[in-house]
């Protein structure tokens, strides 16, 4: 049987590429921040996954406003970066695991989730750049990565509770898979930000703690949020806790938190980071 070994939650802001790629990581800016993933980097070299499930949102880049999946989920072989915005940047293809995913395609669908295949996508700064932070130098190629997407930009937007239960569907899914890879889940966004309209710039740590609280020990006690509490609360772009509830789903019953970093601001956001062991 596969096995979830544990779930990492962490930002995806493209700035963080950027500082990574200039040699920022020291500097007073960016010091807390990237002081956080040593520890997470740490315990991945040890653990030595097979695969990551990969929870990120399209921010725009293959899935705009005109085509936009509630939940999409990648089965090809492998997956460019083609970030919009800042400049592509030239980083090493991303590698797929194309049987596992059809399993969970399958798995899914025959127990009511429907989920857009995608045979053939590119990605953005939501995949890119959690695996650029936690493999420095782009040495992830070894590990293969299953993007599972979740309109956050569009509405109208999948609830949180069902990017949850989306999560636990996926556990399921790979406790029915008929081999030994050890797999760690990536949730990446978030956490509260908002990046445009009036209230550009509102952040909420209080409230990020008390998600990161939740998430270890009793996550459906988020699930009374809907997106426009967390639009209200945690900014446009708190809804971004979608992709950490679905890693969390994936992981039932216990978890233990070896590892938690919240820095805000960075760029715009409360950037988080947590590390669960499933128990
Ligand atoms: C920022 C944060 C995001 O989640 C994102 O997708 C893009 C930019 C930011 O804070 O700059
Ligand atoms: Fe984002």
């Amino acid at each position: 049987m596969a096995k979830i070994i544990g779930g990492i939650g962490t930002s995806h802001i493209p700035a963080i590429g950027r500082a990574m790629d200039q040699g920022l990581e020291d500097t007073p800016y960016w010091k807390d921040f990237f002081a956080g993933y040593p520890p997470v980097r740490e315990w991945l070299a040890e653990q030595k996954p097979d695969v990551i499930i990969h929870f990120y949102n399209d921010h725009g880049l293959e899935m705009f406003l005109d085509k936009k999946p509630t939940y999409a989920i990648g089965c090809a072989p492998q997956y460019e970066n083609a970030d919009e915005g800042w400049g592509i940047q030239p980083i090493p293809p991303i590698t797929g695991e194309t049987e596992l995913s059809w399993h969970i395609v399958n798995e899914l669908i025959e127990n009511d989730f429907d989920p857009t295949v995608c045979q053939d996508i590119k990605v953005d700064h939501g995949l890119t750049v959690p695996l650029s932070l936690l493999y420095p130098g782009h040495t992830y190629q070894g590990i293969k990565v299953i993007p599972v997407c979740i309109n956050c930009e569009r509405h109208p937007m999948p609830k949180p509770s069902r990017s949850f239960a989306l999560g636990q569907a996926i556990g399921k899914a790979v406790e029915s898979w008929d081999g030994d890879e050890r797999i760690v889940v990536l949730g990446t966004g978030g956490l509260s930000h908002q990046l445009d309209g009036e209230r550009a710039g509102i952040l909420n740590t209080d409230f990020d703690i008390e998600c990161m609280d939740k998430l270890v020990d009793d996550p459906e006690a988020l699930l009374k949020y809907s997106n426009e509490d967390l639009t209200e609360i945690a900014g446009g772009q708190g809804v971004e806790l979608a992709m950490w509830l679905g890693m969390r789903g994936t992981m039932h019953g216990k978890v233990r938190e070896l590892h938690r970093n919240l820095v805000a601001p960075i760029s715009n956001t409360a950037a988080g980071l947590q590390l669960l062991l499933n128990e």
